[in-house]
């Protein structure tokens, strides 16, 4: 029995769709072996029609949507394009005209999932994203199929490798912020236009995909609470060290049954926690389920063959259903809305530095102050004093506390005489 020809097109031969071309094309075989259906690359948008892309037939590259959706032998569109417009708008009308779709764009999906999975779900079709969170590391899939009788209570992750890239470098080597991010940038690991990645646009889109799957519930980018890597110092890392902690961009998602938490912010970790210890442009994240417990899932985040991986691998679970004649999955596009709880009100510990005057009794005036709003202190290290400027630098550790008594303690304690700057202040995980 000869496999049967599926038609796909390919949106954007870029980084990624580069890949997904190259593998389509030198591993036709053994995939038709596996699926019992042989891809075929029909269409390949791109903006230049003059570039050469080796895998990708000249003859096939246009630069216009309208062929691509009008051919009725593609079967499945792949999305490689990024950005929120066109690709958007070009996922909905393949949607529309009876296409399954398979995308690696977090910000579409973060931002309409829920509409453009009930288009998929109404056209009978499927509209699959594994690629958007985690390069080649499987979340979606086990989010969706493997864990879905487990209530989970926490996801937390380093789920941007760019940033990560940068804050190891920063520990590692003692580098400033903007070294760090040149040295990513001269690597390739880091756009000539950082903000997305440095600003935490990129992880919070990923988590808000993230904890709609977990908690099965809408959870829109703009509800994630988003700080960036940009006011680290070389001396947070020098500090976090002696104390015994990692300074990393952590995407958290907790669901304690009344609230959801969606944050993602710089965050001490104790050193002994496997999320502390993963470096470089490594992805990596930590579920914690009722019935299976915790879960570690680990590996490369980003680049062409990764990427690829997580790509293909929609694409022929789409490709084996339609070759064996049943019904694709449609991915469930309902879900309820859960309440969303405000960054004010979460609890956590806190690294506090401060430059103050060198003078007795500076300290016990900010600890009345810490005790005013009810935050109790676990620890303070006096660290480098200038004698020039009779300044002292001090770390202060908190126990739990209310956030929003973190934030009216630090604004008063900024307003003492005795204190020339609140330098910075770090949420700390330990569970
Ligand atoms: N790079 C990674 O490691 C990675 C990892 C996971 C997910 N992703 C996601 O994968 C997607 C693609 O990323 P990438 O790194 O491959 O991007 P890229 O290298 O910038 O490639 C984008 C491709 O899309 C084409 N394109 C862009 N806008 C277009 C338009 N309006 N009309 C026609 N063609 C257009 C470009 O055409 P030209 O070639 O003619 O310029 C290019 O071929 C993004 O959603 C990204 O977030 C990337």
């Amino acid at each position: 029995l000869s496999p049967r020809v599926i038609g796909v097109a390919l949106l954007g031969v870029g980084v990624v769709g580069s890949g997904v071309a190259e593998a389509l094309a030198q591993r036709a075989g053994e995939l038709a072996e596996r699926t019992g259906a042989r891809l075929a690359l029909r269409h390949a948008l791109v903006r230049d029609l003059q570039r050469p892309r080796p895998f990708v037939p000249p003859a096939i590259c246009t630069d216009r949507i309208e062929p691509v959706l009008a051919d009725p032998e593609v079967a499945i569109v792949i999305e490689v394009l990024g950005g929120e417009q066109p690709a958007a708008d070009y996922i909905r009308r393949a949607l529309e005209a009876g296409k399954h779709v398979v995308t690696a764009n977090k910000e579409v999906i973060a931002k309409f999932g829920p509409e453009l999975l009930a288009v998929a779900q109404e056209r009978g079709v499927s509209l699959l994203f594994e690629a958007a969170v985690g390069g080649g590391v499987p979340l979606i899939m086990p989010l969706r199929r493997a864990l879905i009788a487990n209530r989970l209570s926490s996801l937390e992750g380093i789920i941007n490798g760019t940033t990560n890239y940068i804050l190891t470098a920063m520990a590692q080597q003692g580098l400033a912020f903007t070294t760090a991010l040149a040295q990513a940038q001269s690597l390739g690991y880091a756009e000539p236009d950082p903000t997305n990645d440095i600003e935490a646009h990129d992880a919070a889109y990923k988590l808000a995909i993230l904890a709609s799957l977990a908690f099965h519930a809408t959870v829109r980018p703009e509800q994630v609470y988003r700080e960036g890597i940009t006011r680290l110092t070389d001396r947070d890392f020098r500090y976090a060290r002696e104390l015994g902690y990692a300074i990393k961009l952590l995407a958290i998602a907790k669901d304690d049954g009344e609230a959801i938490e969606a944050r993602v912010h710089p965050t001490l970790l104790p050193e002994q926690q496997v999320l502390a210890k993963v470096d470089g442009v490594f992805n990596a994240v930590q579920i914690d389920g009722d019935l299976v417990g915790r879960l570690l899932f680990y590996g490369r985040g980003a680049g062409a063959r990764p990427t690829t991986s997580a790509i293909l691998g929609d694409v022929l679970e789409i490709a084996a259903a339609i070759a064996l004649g049943q019904p694709p999955r449609t991915g469930n596009g309902l879900r309820s809305n859960r309440p969303i709880r405000p960054i004010e009100a979460i609890q956590t510990r806190y690294y506090v530095r401060l430059t103050v005057a060198d003078q007795p009794g500076v300290f016990a005036r900010i600890a009345q102050v810490f005790a005013d709003h009810a935050i109790s202190i676990s620890s303070v290290i006096q660290k480098e004093s200038d004698e020039d400027a009779r300044s002292a630098e001090i770390v202060i550790m908190t126990h739990r506390s209310r956030e929003a008594g973190v934030r009216a303690a630090l604004a008063s304690i900024a307003e003492l005489p005795v204190v020339f700057e609140v330098g910075n202040w770090i949420r700390v995980e330990s569970a």
